[in-house]
């Protein structure tokens, strides 16, 4: 396990790795986001809540420990993603469909949908089910969070 100084970047912000080496990346990440979310996700690598870009790998963060990682490595989060505009029908269209929701599965949910409309701009639901069936959703509104993301998918083919 790595305990050196050594430095991420965080949606492209270079980020000091001060953390104790156990502490998971998921908490390492909660507590530079004084999330809300802290109290609501299964640490066990079991929800993928907590997922988040390593190196361009959708990963579960609460299975990655600080000392595991290596300098210079590339995390990026569902928020950072709001920051590239290209991206930001993807956000809207979880903000439209999503509106009542709880929002715990979301920052995997629009992870993985990154990654599956950068791979096939023009899924079909099936594929999209396919793409998300690895992320929880306790509130089982899989059926909403499918059709955003096809909208997304719609908007980002009008204005690509
Ligand atoms: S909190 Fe990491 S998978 Fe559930
Ligand atoms: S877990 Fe509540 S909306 Fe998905």
């Amino acid at each position: 396990m790595l305990t050196g100084k050594r430095s991420v970047t965080i949606n492209g912000e270079t980020s000091s790795l001060e953390s104790p080496p156990e502490m998971s990346l998921c908490d390492f990440l909660l507590e530079k986001s004084s999330s809300p979310q802290k109290e609501k996700i299964c640490r066990e690598g079991n929800c993928g809540a907590c997922a988040v870009m390593l190196n361009g790998e959708l990963v579960n963060s609460c299975i990655i420990l600080c000392g595991q990682l290596s300098d210079g490595d590339a995390i990026g989060t569902s928020e950072g993603c709001k920051e590239i505009s290209s991206l930001a029908p993807l956000h809207d269209c979880f903000l439209q469909e999503e509106r009542n929701a709880c929002k715990r599965c979301q920052s995997g949910m629009i992870l993985a949908a990154k990654i599956l409309l950068q791979k096939k701009p023009s899924p079909t639901r099936n594929e999209i089910a396919e793409t998300i069936s690895g992320i929880l959703c306790p509130c089982l509104r899989y059926e909403k969070i499918i059709t955003a993301i096809e909208k997304a998918s719609n908007l980002l083919g009008e204005h690509p």
